[in-house]
């Protein structure tokens, strides 16, 4: 940081002495004693590879809710706070939650440790996305201070510095049979410390081959005595880096022949053969294969079944076990989560192997299927496409644009619903957690139980987004693309979907391509009607007139009129045009305007007045009337025309700008919404 742009005063003082903190802190060195001190401190920096992702994802929080009754935990680590939420994973909290407890009981050492988690599930359901979160997740806590953890390197009396290849925990250096007496101690005075952790200290494991060869070597020298050799240790603190390849691999399928242990293990330096003038001497080894790489952190297998039979039954060897073995070396323990994910696809196409059966016994599956709620997938777009990420200039996206794309998405993963009176889309309401009448949430439960492949066919996030990105591209000349550019783009690519070859699959998704324009279309019909209703003081009038007239109708008494200052018959025919709205009929309209001035008496006797917010009903029906009315004043139709008279003009930019203010449009998204709605009521107009 140049010290120029640093605040000056106490406050500048204390942000140097921050850095310079954690700086020491993070560039930590000392000698084997230094880091027992350490240990008996802060016992949790020996905390292995699972026990560390554990307690990284507790350390943000959780948030507990009911669905179906059912109490669901959502880890805040997966809202991505380390990074503004750029790799968030939203909606599939079931799941979610198996994941952890699969990672709960590999930190407890119940056996997940030892297998290989895969995750399994469609194209484009959020695996990479949670491998990537762990990763990030991994690299950031290691550079916290709870996160903290350590390495070491030989320090020769030459000046020569060998560090541990495999970046392994200083503690391994005590010898085996030194070990249980030493652990007893330690935990011992672990208990009692305020940094206890809630595992106990343990060592697995011997030194990877460099290190124990230079062990062996450096005892000789010391003549047998281990706290002399000790002193030849430097132990550091260990910082993990994807970049730098310290503590976080990944390892991805290439074609087959390229499939050789080494590329897991590490490989024979040959020079360094020639330097050291001996082949078994392990520092003629690279420790650089994606197991070395990853230990202390994570190894990622990318894509994993798409890898040779041969080559799976080794990595399933290895995670079982616990144990690489680089070529001609003995066996070494790695610390490392090791996590795998495939299609649907892939896994399918082993499920008649006899593979499979190993497969399975050496492997925890987790489901990661596709969202199934509404506003949990726009989620992923309001994310992807949000103000800030597009650039200045940029065409903007109208309200709802994201929004329907997301419903078509979350519609092509749902099955048809088995019972006749319920629509598709009703269901992906009903699921969405809106009520219908009629629908219990057992009734939602059961609606979810019996469909079988729900949530893992349809469109994958992945289609959409590039679909959006396409519309934004898309040189129309409009400063901004609305739901329908997207519709159709979502329309257009599926011919070269390369994904979906089933004809009838594209047809129903073209389909469904129609059910949300018309979801749409009610939308923005209501939106705009409300725009134009949404006079306040023109609703208050209406109210006002409306209850004055039902008051003299449940009274039987005439209503003053204020224009002639006579009194006339209640005007029944303002009324019934109010009540129409809401489906009100005529039998009924007694009984509705008896309750309502019930209601604004009991008021009254509070001494509270009455306002239209009061009645939901009500207020809608006013709304409704209030669009009738003015629709004509405005002359909505005439938009459609493009001549418009001045006096029009006004009143359509009056509510243009409510579109703006209360809907979040933009001038150029109001404008084309309005002409799109006047087109709809041209259309009703001409058919009436
Ligand atoms: N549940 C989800 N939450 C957030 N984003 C998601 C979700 N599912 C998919 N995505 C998004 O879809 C895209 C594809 O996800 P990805 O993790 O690469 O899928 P996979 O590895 O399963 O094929 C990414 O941009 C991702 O952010
Ligand atoms: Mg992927």
């Amino acid at each position: 940081m140049s010290n120029s742009q640093a605040p000056s005063g106490i406050l500048g003082m204390i942000a140097g002495l921050q850095d310079l903190q954690t700086y020491r802190e993070q560039n930590w060195e000392g000698s084997f004693p230094d880091y027992l001190e350490l240990v008996r401190t802060r016992p949790s920096i020996t905390r292995n590879a699972y026990q560390r992702l554990y307690d990284l994802i507790l350390s943000f929080g959780t948030e507990q809710y009911t669905e179906y009754k059912k109490s669901i935990i959502r880890y805040k680590f997966f809202d991505d706070p380390m990074d503004n939420g750029k790799d968030a994973v939203f909606g599939i909290d079931v799941h979610l939650m198996k994941l952890l407890n699969t990672l709960k009981s590999a930190a407890l050492g119940l056996g997940p440790e030892k297998r290989v988690i895969l995750l399994h599930g469609p194209v484009g359901s959020a695996k990479s996305s949670i491998v990537r979160l762990f990763k990030k997740g991994v690299e950031w806590y290691s550079r916290q201070p709870e996160g903290a953890l350590y390495t070491f390197s030989w320090v020769l009396p030459s000046g020569e510095v060998v560090p541990s290849p495999l970046h392994e925990e200083p503690l391994r250096l005590i010898p085996l049979e030194m070990r249980k007496v030493v652990l007893e101690e330690l935990n011992k005075t672990a208990r009692t410390t305020a940094g206890a952790s809630r595992y106990r200290i343990d060592i697995e494991g011997d030194l990877d081959p460099v290190s124990r060869f230079m062990f062996r070597e450096q005892m000789k020298d010391c003549g047998g005595d281990w706290l002399q050799m000790i002193q030849r240790i430097r132990v550091r603190r260990l910082l993990l880096s994807e970049k730098d390849r310290v503590g976080i691999g990944t390892f991805q399928p290439k074609d087959e022949k390229n499939q050789d242990s080494t590329e897991l293990t590490g490989d024979i330096n040959y020079r360094r053969i020639a330097e050291l003038g001996s082949d078994s001497d392990p520092r003629a080894f690279n420790f650089d294969g994606e197991f070395c790489v990853a230990n202390r952190g994570i190894i990622e297998f990318v894509e994993m079944l798409k890898l040779d039979v041969a080559f799976l039954y080794d990595l399933l060897g290895a995670s079982q076990e616990h144990v690489i073995k680089p070529k001609k070396f003995a066996q070494t323990v790695i610390d490392e989560v090791i996590i795998g994910h495939t299609n649907e696809p892939e896994y399918k196409r082993l499920q008649s192997n006899e593979f499979m059966e190993a497969l399975r016994d050496r492997t925890i599956k987790v489901d990661v299927p596709y969202i199934t709620k509404w506003s949990d997938e726009a989620k992923i777009y309001r994310r992807d496409f949000n103000k800030q990420r597009l650039s200045a200039g940029q065409r903007t996206i109208a309200p709802h644009t994201l929004e329907m794309a997301a419903m078509w998405a979350v519609l092509t993963r749902l099955e048809d619903p088995k019972k006749a009176n319920l629509s598709i889309l009703q269901k992906l309401k009903l699921y969405d957690g809106r009520t219908l009448p009629g629908y219990t949430e057992d009734n939602v439960k059961e609606l979810r139980k019996t469909a079988v492949r729900e949530a893992l066919d349809g469109i994958s996030p992945r289609y959409v987004q590039d679909k959006i990105s396409n519309a934004l591209v898309r040189d129309t000349g409009a400063p901004s693309i609305n739901a329908f550019m997207v519709l159709n783009e979502l329309e257009g690519g599926l011919k070269n979907h390369s994904l979906i070859n089933d004809e009838d699959r594209k047809k129903r998704y073209r389909e469904l391509i129609g059910v949300v324009k018309k979801e749409y279309e009610d939308i923005v019909k209501n939106e705009v009607q409300k725009a134009i209703a949404s006079d306040e003081n023109a609703i208050m009038r209406l109210c006002g007139n409306y209850i004055d007239n039902v008051k003299a109708f449940t009274q039987k008494e005439r209503v003053k009129n204020a224009f002639t200052g006579g009194y006339d018959e209640p005007d029944e025919r303002l009324m019934r045009s109010i009540e129409e709205k809401i489906d009100i009929p005529v039998s009924r309209k007694e009984d509705f305007r008896r309750e309502l001035m019930n209601y604004i008496g009991a008021l009254a006797i509070d001494g509270k007045q009455f306002n239209f917010r009061m009645n939901e009903r009500l207020y809608h029906a006013l709304e409704l009337k209030l669009f009738e009315d003015q629709k004509d004043s405005i002359k909505l139709s005439s938009l459609v025309s493009q001549v418009v008279d001045p006096e029009t003009q006004a009143k359509i930019d009056v509510v243009k700008q409510r579109l703006i203010d209360q809907y979040g449009y933009d001038d150029y998204s109001a404008t084309d919404v309005l002409h799109y709605v006047a087109s709809i009521f041209a259309r009703g107009d001409a058919k009436e």
